[in-house]
């Protein structure tokens, strides 16, 4: 066949084709002398479109990660990813104080005595965690010296499966604000350190003086 021949009979050879297809392309201005750029402006306006939609997908997307819709694509917390949110012993300490121990021992930690001993300045707060802890397991009955007073009353349980059921946590919360904030001691008590006094002593009934003193 002849190759200057067009192949739908019209008469149209190969160069006629290519003209009319580059004029369709822009390439060359068709009959009215038009050349079919894009318009300017509107690339201009897409160029804006783009680039505002790529800075707003790159600040705000967080990352398209399928967890967390974290728009500023801050780094994550230690820890985020574990069910519970961590919480400050400190605060905690606090909210189990106001709740549990304040009605006895007073906000301020001075105690109401005859009855009520004082948390403040108190040796036994000062002193060896592990006797803090068993108070808080077992209860207390008196007497009990405290800053020079003798104090004959009772002190109930305040841990799990007492009237106040202070799970470990809390009472490792508790002792850690009580001691932070009564005997300046910044070392925190555990809640593993009270689960194995639980433990190791069960239930029982209140502790006295006379024993703790017997615990280092
Ligand atoms: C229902 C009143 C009551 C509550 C509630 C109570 N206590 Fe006591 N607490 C006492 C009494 C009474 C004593 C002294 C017991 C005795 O006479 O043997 C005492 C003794 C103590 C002692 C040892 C003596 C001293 O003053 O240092 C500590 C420590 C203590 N309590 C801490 C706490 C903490 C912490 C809480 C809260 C988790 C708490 N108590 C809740 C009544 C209470």
């Amino acid at each position: 066949m002849d190759s200057k021949q067009g192949r739908n009979g019209l008469g149209s050879n190969d160069d006629a084709l290519q003209a009319e297809h580059e004029k369709v392309l822009g390439k060359q201005p068709d009959e009215n002398g038009h050349y079919r750029l894009l318009p300017l402006n509107l690339l201009f306006l897409l160029s804006a479109v783009i680039l505002f939609g790529g800075t707003y997908l790159g600040r705000f997307s967080g990352y398209f990660h399928p967890k967390v819709y974290n728009e500023y694509g801050l780094p994550p917390k230690a820890g985020a990813e574990s069910a519970a949110p961590a919480v400050d012993p400190l605060v905690l300490g606090k909210n189990v104080y106001a709740q549990v121990c304040a009605a006895c021992h007073q906000p301020n930690g001075m105690g109401l005595p005859p009855a009520f001993p004082p948390l403040a300045g108190s040796e036994w707060v000062s002193g060896s965690e592990e006797r803090l802890i068993r108070i808080m397991l077992h209860g207390l009955q008196g007497p009990i010296k405290v800053k020079g007073v003798d104090y004959i009353g009772a002190m109930p349980a305040v841990g799990p499966g007492s009237g106040y059921n202070l799970n470990p946590e809390k009472v490792a919360a508790v002792l850690t604000y009580v001691r932070k904030e009564w005997a300046g001691i910044d070392v925190p008590v555990s809640a593993a350190k009270v689960s194995e006094i639980r433990g190791k002593d069960g239930t029982r009934a209140p502790i006295t003086a006379a024993e703790l003193e017997k615990i280092p």
